[in-house]
Protein backbone atom coordinates (compact mmCIF):
# COMPACT_ATOMS: atom_id res chain seq x y z
CA UNK A 1 0.00 0.00 0.00
CA UNK A 2 2.76 2.33 -0.38
CA UNK A 3 2.30 4.59 -2.99
CA UNK A 4 4.89 7.72 -3.77
CA UNK A 5 3.05 10.95 -2.77
CA UNK A 6 0.19 10.58 -0.48
CA UNK A 7 -2.77 14.25 -0.87
CA UNK A 8 -4.47 15.65 1.86
CA UNK A 9 -7.07 17.67 1.31
CA UNK A 10 -10.39 18.69 3.51
CA UNK A 11 -11.64 20.44 1.35
CA UNK A 12 -10.50 23.86 3.59
CA UNK A 13 -7.77 25.33 1.86
CA UNK A 14 -5.26 23.72 3.20
CA UNK A 15 -3.61 21.16 1.07
CA UNK A 16 -0.46 18.47 1.83
CA UNK A 17 1.70 16.03 0.67
CA UNK A 18 3.36 13.31 1.72
CA UNK A 19 5.73 10.67 1.20
CA UNK A 20 5.99 7.67 3.02
CA UNK A 21 9.71 7.96 3.01
CA UNK A 22 10.93 9.51 5.63
CA UNK A 23 7.57 10.32 6.58
CA UNK A 24 8.21 13.35 4.82
CA UNK A 25 6.25 16.82 4.47
CA UNK A 26 6.47 17.74 1.00
CA UNK A 27 4.42 20.16 0.40
CA UNK A 28 1.66 22.25 2.67
CA UNK A 29 -0.60 24.74 0.26
CA UNK A 30 -3.00 27.10 1.25
CA UNK A 31 -5.01 28.38 -1.45
CA UNK A 32 -2.84 26.84 -3.76
CA UNK A 33 0.17 29.11 -2.67
CA UNK A 34 3.18 26.34 -1.58
CA UNK A 35 4.84 27.68 2.08
CA UNK A 36 7.52 24.59 2.51
CA UNK A 37 10.09 23.66 0.54
CA UNK A 38 10.03 20.92 -1.42
CA UNK A 39 12.03 18.91 -4.67
CA UNK A 40 10.04 18.90 -7.72
CA UNK A 41 11.05 15.01 -7.58
CA UNK A 42 10.19 12.70 -5.12
CA UNK A 43 13.09 10.36 -5.70
CA UNK A 44 15.19 13.64 -4.63
CA UNK A 45 14.40 12.79 -1.19
CA UNK A 46 16.27 9.90 -1.28
CA UNK A 47 19.54 11.90 -1.38
CA UNK A 48 18.74 14.82 0.43
CA UNK A 49 21.21 16.10 3.35
CA UNK A 50 18.77 18.72 4.74
CA UNK A 51 16.29 17.13 6.25
CA UNK A 52 13.44 17.74 4.19
CA UNK A 53 10.32 18.01 5.39
CA UNK A 54 11.72 14.75 7.19
CA UNK A 55 10.86 12.90 11.09
CA UNK A 56 13.52 13.31 12.72
CA UNK A 57 14.99 10.24 15.12
CA UNK A 58 15.20 7.77 16.64
CA UNK A 59 16.90 10.92 18.26
CA UNK A 60 16.53 14.06 16.79
CA UNK A 61 19.00 16.69 17.26
CA UNK A 62 22.50 15.88 18.72
CA UNK A 63 24.17 13.61 20.89
CA UNK A 64 27.49 14.39 21.95
CA UNK A 65 30.40 11.89 20.61
CA UNK A 66 26.96 9.96 20.18
CA UNK A 67 27.53 8.48 23.20
CA UNK A 68 25.50 7.63 25.80
CA UNK A 69 24.68 5.33 28.59
CA UNK A 70 21.60 3.64 29.51
CA UNK A 71 20.92 1.20 32.88
CA UNK A 72 24.48 0.30 33.06
CA UNK A 73 25.03 0.04 29.10
CA UNK A 74 27.60 1.98 27.04
CA UNK A 75 25.86 3.29 23.68
CA UNK A 76 28.19 4.54 20.58
CA UNK A 77 25.90 5.89 18.06
CA UNK A 78 27.38 7.00 14.18
CA UNK A 79 28.46 10.73 14.38
CA UNK A 80 27.32 11.53 11.16
CA UNK A 81 27.40 15.05 12.26
CA UNK A 82 31.31 16.47 13.15
CA UNK A 83 31.69 14.90 16.38
CA UNK A 84 28.03 13.96 17.10
CA UNK A 85 24.99 12.17 16.20
CA UNK A 86 22.53 14.02 14.60
CA UNK A 87 18.78 13.18 13.69
CA UNK A 88 19.70 9.50 13.84
CA UNK A 89 22.61 9.29 11.66
CA UNK A 90 22.87 7.94 8.34
CA UNK A 91 19.99 5.77 8.66
CA UNK A 92 17.61 7.80 10.70
CA UNK A 93 13.93 7.65 10.27
CA UNK A 94 13.75 10.08 7.70
CA UNK A 95 15.98 7.39 5.54
CA UNK A 96 13.24 4.77 6.01
CA UNK A 97 9.82 3.81 4.48
CA UNK A 98 7.44 4.16 6.36
CA UNK A 99 4.46 2.06 5.86
CA UNK A 100 0.96 3.37 4.86
CA UNK A 101 -1.68 2.05 7.46
CA UNK A 102 -4.42 3.82 6.85
CA UNK A 103 -5.48 6.81 4.27
CA UNK A 104 -8.55 9.09 4.33
CA UNK A 105 -9.24 12.42 2.39
CA UNK A 106 -8.00 14.16 5.58
CA UNK A 107 -5.11 11.95 7.16
CA UNK A 108 -2.73 9.42 6.99
CA UNK A 109 -1.44 7.21 9.45
CA UNK A 110 2.18 5.93 8.76
CA UNK A 111 3.77 2.89 11.03
CA UNK A 112 7.29 2.48 11.13
CA UNK A 113 9.04 -0.43 12.61
CA UNK A 114 12.60 0.13 13.96
CA UNK A 115 14.56 -3.37 15.17
CA UNK A 116 16.41 -3.44 18.32
CA UNK A 117 20.06 -2.12 17.38
CA UNK A 118 18.47 0.41 14.68
CA UNK A 119 20.86 2.94 14.21
CA UNK A 120 22.49 1.83 17.47
CA UNK A 121 19.58 2.37 20.02
CA UNK A 122 18.55 -0.37 22.25
CA UNK A 123 14.84 -1.92 21.69
CA UNK A 124 12.43 -2.80 19.28
CA UNK A 125 10.40 0.54 18.38
CA UNK A 126 7.11 0.43 17.11
CA UNK A 127 6.21 4.32 15.72
CA UNK A 128 3.01 5.48 14.56
CA UNK A 129 2.56 9.00 12.94
CA UNK A 130 -0.98 10.61 11.97
CA UNK A 131 -0.94 13.51 9.84
CA UNK A 132 -4.44 15.09 9.69
CA UNK A 133 -5.90 18.00 8.20
CA UNK A 134 -8.35 20.21 10.75
CA UNK A 135 -9.69 23.47 9.10
CA UNK A 136 -6.41 25.53 8.40
CA UNK A 137 -4.12 23.14 10.40
CA UNK A 138 -1.97 20.17 10.04
CA UNK A 139 -1.94 18.12 13.32
CA UNK A 140 0.96 15.58 13.86
CA UNK A 141 0.70 12.65 15.67
CA UNK A 142 3.83 10.54 17.64
CA UNK A 143 2.73 7.39 19.09
CA UNK A 144 5.19 4.89 20.10
CA UNK A 145 6.42 1.97 22.26
CA UNK A 146 9.82 0.05 23.10
CA UNK A 147 10.20 -2.84 24.17
CA UNK A 148 13.36 -2.03 26.50
CA UNK A 149 14.03 1.00 28.04
CA UNK A 150 15.46 3.98 25.25
CA UNK A 151 15.70 6.86 23.97
CA UNK A 152 13.08 8.73 21.70
CA UNK A 153 12.92 12.07 21.02
CA UNK A 154 10.53 12.69 17.33
CA UNK A 155 10.27 15.59 15.59
CA UNK A 156 9.57 17.10 11.81
CA UNK A 157 11.78 19.03 10.01
CA UNK A 158 9.51 21.44 7.16
CA UNK A 159 11.62 24.22 6.23
CA UNK A 160 8.38 26.89 6.09
CA UNK A 161 9.03 30.07 3.71
CA UNK A 162 5.14 31.83 3.53
CA UNK A 163 6.57 33.89 0.45
CA UNK A 164 8.45 30.62 -1.28
CA UNK A 165 9.24 33.02 -4.17
CA UNK A 166 13.13 32.15 -4.05
CA UNK A 167 14.40 34.55 -1.73
CA UNK A 168 15.28 34.53 2.23
CA UNK A 169 13.11 33.79 5.40
CA UNK A 170 15.11 37.43 6.46
CA UNK A 171 11.99 39.31 5.85
CA UNK A 172 9.40 36.74 8.12
CA UNK A 173 8.70 38.16 11.67
CA UNK A 174 8.92 35.63 14.21
CA UNK A 175 8.02 35.29 17.32
CA UNK A 176 8.40 32.87 20.50
CA UNK A 177 6.95 32.16 23.46
CA UNK A 178 10.29 31.01 25.60
CA UNK A 179 12.12 33.11 28.03
CA UNK A 180 14.98 30.67 27.56
CA UNK A 181 17.18 29.47 24.79
CA UNK A 182 19.91 26.83 25.31
CA UNK A 183 23.51 28.02 24.03
CA UNK A 184 26.23 25.94 22.79
CA UNK A 185 29.55 24.69 21.95
CA UNK A 186 30.89 25.22 18.51
CA UNK A 187 29.42 21.84 17.42
CA UNK A 188 26.18 22.60 18.57
CA UNK A 189 26.05 20.63 22.20
CA UNK A 190 24.09 22.77 24.72
CA UNK A 191 26.70 23.69 27.41
CA UNK A 192 23.98 23.09 30.18
CA UNK A 193 23.34 26.49 31.00
CA UNK A 194 19.92 27.74 30.58
CA UNK A 195 20.00 31.27 29.29
CA UNK A 196 17.66 34.07 29.46
CA UNK A 197 16.24 35.46 25.97
CA UNK A 198 15.47 39.25 27.91
CA UNK A 199 17.69 41.58 25.50
CA UNK A 200 19.41 39.57 23.44
CA UNK A 201 19.26 38.60 20.23
CA UNK A 202 17.40 35.88 21.08
CA UNK A 203 14.38 37.39 22.59
CA UNK A 204 11.40 36.82 20.54
CA UNK A 205 8.91 37.43 23.00
CA UNK A 206 7.76 40.18 21.08
CA UNK A 207 7.43 39.63 17.44
CA UNK A 208 10.39 41.38 15.45
CA UNK A 209 12.07 40.82 11.83
CA UNK A 210 14.47 37.66 11.14
CA UNK A 211 16.70 40.07 9.17
CA UNK A 212 17.94 42.50 11.89
CA UNK A 213 17.95 39.88 14.48
CA UNK A 214 20.67 37.68 12.67
CA UNK A 215 22.90 40.72 12.16
CA UNK A 216 23.13 41.51 15.84
CA UNK A 217 26.56 40.65 17.77
CA UNK A 218 26.56 37.97 19.65
CA UNK A 219 28.69 34.98 19.95
CA UNK A 220 26.12 32.13 20.06
CA UNK A 221 25.10 33.19 16.71
CA UNK A 222 28.51 33.88 14.98
CA UNK A 223 29.04 30.02 16.40
CA UNK A 224 26.14 29.05 14.60
CA UNK A 225 25.98 31.08 11.25
CA UNK A 226 22.90 32.35 12.72
CA UNK A 227 20.19 30.39 15.08
CA UNK A 228 20.67 26.74 15.60
CA UNK A 229 19.51 27.00 18.88
CA UNK A 230 16.90 25.60 20.97
CA UNK A 231 14.19 27.48 22.75
CA UNK A 232 12.76 25.48 25.74
CA UNK A 233 9.62 25.84 28.06
CA UNK A 234 9.92 25.09 31.48
CA UNK A 235 7.55 24.23 34.42
CA UNK A 236 4.03 22.73 34.75
CA UNK A 237 2.80 23.32 31.56
CA UNK A 238 5.85 22.74 29.20
CA UNK A 239 3.75 19.48 28.67
CA UNK A 240 0.96 20.90 27.31
CA UNK A 241 -0.59 21.57 23.89
CA UNK A 242 1.12 25.47 23.68
CA UNK A 243 1.64 28.14 21.12
CA UNK A 244 5.56 28.15 20.88
CA UNK A 245 6.40 29.99 17.70
CA UNK A 246 3.93 32.32 15.14
CA UNK A 247 6.10 33.03 12.01
CA UNK A 248 4.48 35.43 9.82
CA UNK A 249 4.88 37.36 6.74
CA UNK A 250 3.91 40.84 5.65
CA UNK A 251 4.65 40.36 1.74
CA UNK A 252 2.33 37.08 1.18
CA UNK A 253 -0.39 38.04 4.52
CA UNK A 254 0.69 34.28 5.54
CA UNK A 255 1.09 33.13 9.23
CA UNK A 256 1.84 30.04 10.98
CA UNK A 257 1.66 29.40 14.31
CA UNK A 258 3.31 26.31 15.94
CA UNK A 259 1.76 23.91 18.75
CA UNK A 260 3.45 21.26 20.30
CA UNK A 261 3.55 18.58 23.42
CA UNK A 262 6.96 19.65 23.31
CA UNK A 263 8.99 21.13 26.35
CA UNK A 264 11.58 22.50 23.05
CA UNK A 265 11.32 24.21 19.99
CA UNK A 266 14.84 24.00 17.59
CA UNK A 267 14.64 27.41 15.89
CA UNK A 268 17.18 27.01 12.60
CA UNK A 269 17.14 29.89 10.01
CA UNK A 270 18.57 27.58 7.62
CA UNK A 271 22.00 28.28 7.51
CA UNK A 272 23.73 25.83 5.73
CA UNK A 273 21.23 24.81 3.34
CA UNK A 274 22.87 24.62 -0.01
CA UNK A 275 21.74 24.10 -3.82
CA UNK A 276 19.55 23.57 -4.85
CA UNK A 277 18.44 25.96 -2.07
CA UNK A 278 20.31 29.16 -0.67
CA UNK A 279 21.13 29.74 3.06
CA UNK A 280 18.07 30.94 4.72
CA UNK A 281 15.52 30.14 2.29
CA UNK A 282 13.86 28.32 4.76
CA UNK A 283 13.40 28.37 8.62
CA UNK A 284 12.42 25.07 10.54
CA UNK A 285 10.87 25.55 13.99
CA UNK A 286 11.32 21.79 15.38
CA UNK A 287 8.95 20.91 18.14
CA UNK A 288 11.55 18.55 20.11
CA UNK A 289 12.72 17.45 23.41
CA UNK A 290 16.07 18.95 24.11
CA UNK A 291 19.44 18.93 22.92
CA UNK A 292 21.75 16.43 24.22
CA UNK A 293 19.02 15.33 26.82
CA UNK A 294 20.42 11.76 27.67
CA UNK A 295 23.93 13.05 28.62
CA UNK A 296 22.73 16.44 30.22
CA UNK A 297 22.04 15.94 34.05
CA UNK A 298 18.96 18.13 34.88
CA UNK A 299 17.43 18.48 31.17
CA UNK A 300 14.13 17.13 31.15
CA UNK A 301 14.59 13.32 30.33
CA UNK A 302 14.30 11.85 26.47
CA UNK A 303 13.90 8.07 28.22
CA UNK A 304 10.97 5.86 27.25
CA UNK A 305 10.69 2.95 29.73
CA UNK A 306 10.10 -0.49 28.29
CA UNK A 307 6.25 -0.86 27.89
CA UNK A 308 5.29 3.03 28.26
CA UNK A 309 3.13 4.81 25.45
CA UNK A 310 5.50 7.59 23.91
CA UNK A 311 3.16 10.75 23.11
CA UNK A 312 3.84 13.93 21.45
CA UNK A 313 2.01 16.75 19.18
CA UNK A 314 3.08 19.05 16.47
CA UNK A 315 0.08 21.22 15.44
CA UNK A 316 0.88 23.91 12.23
CA UNK A 317 -1.76 26.70 12.34
CA UNK A 318 -2.08 28.39 9.10
CA UNK A 319 -3.54 31.28 8.62
C1 LIG B 1 18.89 20.62 12.54
C2 LIG B 1 20.20 21.02 13.09
C3 LIG B 1 20.93 21.87 12.11
C4 LIG B 1 21.05 21.19 10.77
C5 LIG B 1 19.70 20.73 10.30
C6 LIG B 1 19.76 19.86 9.08
O1 LIG B 1 18.03 21.67 12.51
O2 LIG B 1 20.08 21.66 14.33
O3 LIG B 1 22.22 22.16 12.60
O4 LIG B 1 21.90 20.08 10.86
O5 LIG B 1 19.05 20.00 11.29
O6 LIG B 1 20.45 20.42 8.04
Amino acid sequence: MNKAVLSLNAGTGLEVELLPFGATIRSIRLFGQELTLNYPDPADYQTDEFYLGATAGRVANRIAKGRFELNGVAYQLDCNNGPNHLHGGVAGFNRQLWQVLKQQPDSVQLYLHSADGDQGYPGALQVWQQFRIVDQQLELSFLALSNKDTVLNLTNHCYFNLNNDGTSIENHQLQLTATHYLPTDEHAIPTGDRRAVAGSAFDFIVAKLLGPALQQQDQQLALANGFDHCFIWQGADAAELKLMALLSSDQSGRQLEVFSTQPGLQLYTGNFLASPFAPRQGICLEAQGWPDAVNQLGFPGTLLKAGELYQQQIVYKFS
